[in-house]
């Protein structure tokens, strides 16, 4: 059965054995949806951010392997097996930050592996992946009552990119909290900032909120220190896509200085990540920050803002350690600090 959200938007949906999503590069001027029948087309798809956000695309590699599984003519369980294993390959090597889509990947596999023969294989990847798409979003509505006991009534609470429903089957993670927030009854308001420069806060993260009517202000990110200096900004909340067991977050680049800042002015600096986000294994070292292209920062709408033949530094991610980091909010409760030890309770309570 899918879940069916009221204030929001569906990002990805598995739909008559096809995968329907939400066209995120046309945002926010046409809201289109595009139909894939093949793994390759969704692994284009999150390489050029038709869809992008860490659930999303791990919702969306799984939905690739099941196009694959569907599409493969195979008919001994090892061919299709090492179908799928091509298939995951190509669509693993298109982010390498985000660990929701590693994580979304081995789900399925590890289903595939256990099937009795194809057409069992074909059975359960598909259910697997359905399923995937459906726990999103109630692990996101679980996050969203955790989080909303953090924020109080006429709270004003930043956010940087978009960690909402685009990011997500749906509902989100940080907006999640916030849209959970909401509908507590606490009101509430929101910045969020552009995040040059791919403008994810401006071009999905305001449109959104203005589709679920939250009130939402723009600002441009050099404006960070101006709303906290000025007492604008009572908490911040903001997605994630890979957290180590020691607590250190890899989101969105632009979240360390945010974090810095806010800690500076003693303003609250809070993580929303489902338990899908944890790399419990990786060190600081292991994790690989994509580097996008230059383009992204020499062009603004198609037009040129910078010279021809200059050097561009463009990390789509950077790390935020612990200790700007007042609480992570996840399905099962919130990590306070020390982050390290309250992981692992986290964890451990999940067994
Ligand atoms: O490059 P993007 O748009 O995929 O980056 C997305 C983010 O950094 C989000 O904050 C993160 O994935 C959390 S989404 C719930």
């Amino acid at each position: 059965m899918e879940s069916k959200i009221h204030s929001s938007l569906r990002t990805v949906e598995w739909k008559d054995n096809t995968v329907v999503m939400i066209d995120q590069t046309k945002l926010p001027n046409d809201l289109v949806y595009v139909k894939f029948t093949d793994y390759r087309e969704i692994a284009d798809a999150i390489r050029n951010l038709v869809v992008r956000g860490a659930p999303a695309i791990g919702v969306s590699g799984a939905f690739g392997l099941a196009l694959e599984v569907l599409q493969s003519n195979a008919t001994t369980k090892e061919d299709l097996l090492s179908d799928l294993e091509q298939a995951r390959k190509v669509l693993h090597e298109t982010r390498p930050t985000a660990v929701n889509l590693a994580w979304g990947l081995e789900r399925i596999m590890q289903v595939a592996k256990s099937g009795k023969d194809v057409l069992n294989i074909k059975e359960s990847v598909v259910e697997e992946a359905k399923r995937m798409a459906d726990e999103d979003i109630q692990v996101n509505m679980r996050m969203g009552k955790y989080g909303a006991q953090l924020f109080s009534d006429n709270d004003t609470i930043m956010t940087h990119c978009n960690a909402g429903a685009l990011a997500t089957v749906g509902y989100g993670t940080a907006l999640g909290v916030i849209r959970a927030t909401k509908e507590s009854g606490k009101k509430i308001t929101v910045i969020a900032t552009e995040t040059r420069p791919v403008m994810q806060g401006s071009r999905l993260t305001v449109f959104e909120l203005k589709h679920d009517g939250i009130d939402v202000s723009l600002i441009p990110d050099t404006a960070v220190g101006y709303a906290m200096a000025r007492g604008l900004v009572s908490k911040v909340i903001v997605g994630a896509d890979r957290i180590l067991h020691t607590g250190h977050v890899y989101n969105k680049i632009g979240t360390y200085q945010i974090a810095i800042m806010a800690k500076e002015h003693k303003i609250p600096f809070y993580v929303a990540a489902p338990l899908s986000t944890f790399d419990l294994k990786s060190r600081p070292e292991d994790v690989i920050i994509e580097q996008r292209k230059a383009s992204e920062v020499t062009t603004l709408a198609g037009k040129k803002t910078a010279p021809d033949g200059i050097n561009v530094i463009n990390p789509a991610f950077d790390m935020t350690p612990p200790e700007l980091i007042s609480g992570i909010i996840t399905e099962i409760g919130i990590a306070k600090p020390p982050l390290e030890e309250s992981i692992k309770k986290l964890f451990e309570s999940k067994l």
